[in-house]
């Protein structure tokens, strides 16, 4: 059996974001069904940059000496999807300045992880082993069940360099 990768574990989460994004826009005219997706959807973004910050950013900061400015970007790039959420979630479902909020996190995200996967998931698939990939991924899915619904994680906005700082 093939090991398990934290790395991978992180692209199955970005493919299921770019289906729900695609679903919300073809449930345009359906507030109830908006309502449920946008709550399952914006919860697991939360989650999943909380796993990053807590699990995936230290490690990578750890092995790779050159990963702190990627690092920065990614948590300047989680700070502009929370902002979308919170952008949104000051409206009605459906209305359209709900959509202005839906639309600037769906474009903050998709260029995060365009940029994700072209620099830190490969920075990290270079400098860790296979067991550390294999234990980060077990730690990553089970922080993600356990926060699921964002239950009991921070969603405020995190300073790129202080973070840096204070994981490196
Ligand atoms: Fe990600
Ligand atoms: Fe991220």
């Amino acid at each position: 059996m093939q090991t398990r990768r934290v790395t991978d574990v992180i692209r199955l989460d970005h493919i299921w974001f770019r289906h729900q994004f695609a679903a919300l826009e073809a449930a345009r005219d359906d507030v109830e069904a908006l309502t449920s997706l946008w709550t399952a959807l914006s919860a697991r973004l939360e989650v999943h940059a909380a796993a990053e910050e807590t699990l995936f950013y230290p490690r990578l900061l750890h092995d790779d000496a050159d990963a702190a400015d990627d690092t920065k970007d990614a948590i300047k790039d989680h700070n502009e999807i929370r902002d979308g959420i919170r952008a949104a979630d000051r409206h009605p479902v459906g209305d359209s300045v709900w959509w202005d909020g839906v639309i600037a996190t769906e474009r903050a995200n998709s260029d995060h992880m365009d940029e994700e996967e072209r620099g830190p998931l490969i920075e990290f698939e270079n400098s860790a082993s296979s067991d550390e990939q294999a234990e980060l991924a077990t730690a990553f899915a089970s922080f993600e069940v356990e926060h699921a619904g964002a239950r009991d994680i921070s969603t405020a906005n995190k300073n790129p360099d202080a973070y840096v700082v204070d994981n490196a």
